[in-house]
């Protein structure tokens, strides 16, 4: 495992499938990297699934800088990939490499920010820049007010051949990345097909060239609320309510600590 762009170039030509997951903090990272995870996105899903909020829209740029930096710090081989939160970038290109240089400084290898045409002007001027990016189109979390809730995208043809000419224009414009979230497996396909740059799934089939998911959903830390395209791997939630149950009857029986 090796955490440069080309390793990912690699694969794709070489059909073989990478893998990533989100991290947030120094244990996280480790047991991801100790597993062979190939990437480990350090994700605005911070806010909801370590903050507790309802979505992704008020976490900011200083909070993903700071497990940005954690994480780079607790690991070698995984590329890590930082996400640009909302407000941070969609101004204008100089706002967005400004934001940029404070995530690739924390120790980020590539920045996800979330659009579709609307991005391409960004998107080439980071990668006239040295900015490495993955794009990140379907169902974008940071665009929820306007859509309407965390809804599935590309269902009906037009929107799906907007999604396809999105994907294309991007990676036209520099993108080394595409992440495409919750559309449909065909359209997922074709656009992976279409690509010469790395796909990235999530709720997107399993043709796309990588799969990335959640941690707090694999490890089933999130029972009730794990989306339905998400696996969960271990009942994480029951086996540490478990053992924490054990530590507190242990202390107020006297048994732990022992002499
Ligand atoms: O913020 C995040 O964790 C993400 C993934 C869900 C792809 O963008």
């Amino acid at each position: 495992m090796n955490r440069s762009l080309a390793t990912w170039d690699k694969a794709k030509r070489e059909r073989r499938k990478m893998t990533m997951i989100t991290a947030y903090d120094l244990t996280s990272a480790r047991l991801a990297e100790a597993a062979g995870i190939d990437a480990l996105l350090v994700g605005d899903s911070l806010g909801m699934v370590v903050g507790g909020e309802p979505d992704t829209l008020r976490v900011s740029l200083e909070q993903i800088q700071y497990h940005t930096a954690i994480v780079a710090r607790a690991v070698t081989k995984p590329l890590i990939m930082a996400d640009l939160p909302f407000g941070s970038f969609e101004e204008s290109p100089t706002q967005a490499f400004a934001a940029c240089a404070r995530l690739l400084k924390a120790g980020a290898q590539i920045v996800k920010l979330e659009g579709g045409a609307e991005m391409v002007e960004t998107v080439a001027f980071l990668s006239r820049r040295a900015v490495p990016v993955c794009a990140h189109i379907g169902l974008t979390p940071q665009h929820i007010r306007q859509i309407g809730g965390f809804k599935r995208q590309g269902k009906t043809p037009e929107a799906a051949a907007q999604l396809l000419e999105d994907a294309l224009a991007l990676a036209d414009a520099g993108a080394r990345m595409l992440l495409m979230e919750a559309i449909p497996s065909d359209l997922a396909a074709e656009i992976t097909a279409r690509l010469p740059i790395p796909t990235i799934g999530i709720g997107a089939g399993p043709e796309t060239d990588a799969q990335v998911l959640v941690l707090h959903d694999v490890l089933g830390l999130t029972p009730g609320n794990t989306p339905s395209f998400a696996k969960t791997y271990l009942d994480g939630a029951r086996l540490i309510t478990s053992a924490l149950a054990d530590y507190a009857r242990e202390v107020r029986e006297g048994v732990f600590p022992a002499q």
